[in-house]
């Protein structure tokens, strides 16, 4: 938890980022996460894992965005990307059945969907404004008949977040959230979300929370996250399981075979780049995968993020700073 939180707090330093940034010593560490600058990067490498078996989230990756234009800028990026999606070979179907369940039938679930975050929609410009925006990316998706996810952000966003999505849902059931483990109040967001039946990708949480709105103890985070996947398995709308913790994939997978729940009903998710051994052996063994695929040119703070889960990656950039 230390080391996590020195590292944000150092990339956060405006020289830092910079260096990050500019440095053509840190780029294979940055394309090891991000799929590229440009969506038409970001599709080639989509097509290549849909060819394996995977399925596709793109995250055009940005976020907070402080002015109307440009949150305009963002959702307008995202419409063009839909375009993209669906004009390219990723919409095929992916051999292995996925369903959920919409308005009272069955649907086979996308092989390349969006996830985006309400902020880049706008939210700091105003709930209206976010809500309008994020309305117009559905009606977009839902013609194209795909899905749009609200990825989450840090706990000062979750209840407008949750209301958002409870205002759009009942027009715009192509789309789905995110509830991370480690917030006290998640138990009964899963509640709501099994009851409103929507689409959940269950996640333990990537940022800096207080102890008042947060479990600090990372084995508490790790338990509360079995039983809030267990019951998303067991009774919520094809939920996704997004974690690269083997201990808690063989443990569900137990759960899955124990309580007899059809593979085609949930999938594993998890982020570019990231245990592909673990992503590749549950592809293997018959489980549906996404692959969380982020691509553009705001990278610095999902890369920072991803450093901060794994001190290791910090400390090469750590050691090539002192060795300049
Ligand atoms: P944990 O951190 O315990 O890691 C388990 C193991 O995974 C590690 O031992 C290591 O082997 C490997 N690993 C994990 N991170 C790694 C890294 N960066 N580099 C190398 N190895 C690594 N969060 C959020 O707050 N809002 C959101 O919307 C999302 N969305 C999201 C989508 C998807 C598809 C995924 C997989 C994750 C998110 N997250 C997220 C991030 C999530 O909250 C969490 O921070 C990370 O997934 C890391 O937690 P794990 O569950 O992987 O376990």
């Amino acid at each position: 938890m230390l080391a996590r939180t020195l590292i944000l707090k150092t990339a956060a330093l405006g020289p830092v980022e910079k260096l990050v940034r500019k440095s053509f010593l840190f780029r294979p560490l940055v394309r090891r996460f991000i799929a590229g600058d440009t969506v038409q990067d970001g599709l080639v490498v989509a097509d290549e894992l849909i060819k394996q078996g995977f399925r596709i989230s793109l995250d055009y990756l940005g976020e907070n965005t402080t002015t109307v234009e440009e949150s305009r800028a963002a959702v307008d990026a995202y419409m063009t990307m839909l375009g993209e999606i669906a004009e390219s070979n990723c919409t095929r179907p992916v051999e292995r059945r996925a369903i959920y369940a919409s308005q009272g039938s069955e649907k086979p679930v996308e092989t390349c969907n969006v996830s985006i975050k309400l902020t880049q929609c706008g939210l700091d410009q105003g709930d209206g404004f976010a809500e309008k925006n994020f309305r117009e990316l559905l009606d977009l998706a839902k013609s194209l008949d795909n899905f749009v996810r609200i990825d989450m952000e840090g706990s000062d966003y979750t209840e407008r977040t949750i209301k958002i999505l409870e205002n759009v849902f009942p027009s715009f059931p192509n789309t789905g959230t995110v509830l991370q483990s480690y917030l006290h109040r998640t138990p009964n967001d899963i509640q709501k979300m099994i009851d409103l039946q929507m689409r959940t990708r269950i996640v333990k949480g990537a940022y800096l929370e207080p102890e008042k709105v947060a479990i600090q103890d990372k084995k508490l985070v790790d338990r509360a996250y079995v039983e809030a996947a267990q019951r998303l398995m067991l009774e919520g709308n094809f939920p996704a399981i997004a974690t690269h913790d083997a201990k808690i994939v063989d443990e569900l997978n137990a759960f899955v075979a124990e309580k007899r729940i059809d593979k085609s009903r949930f999938e594993y998710q998890m982020l570019f780049g990231i245990r592909r051994d673990l992503q590749q052996r549950l592809n293997n063994e018959g489980y549906n995968v996404r692959v969380y695929l982020p691509l553009g040119d705001s990278w610095y703070p999902y890369f920072t993020r991803r450093l901060a889960e794994r001190p290791a990656n910090a400390f090469f950039i750590l050691k090539s700073l002192f060795h300049r």
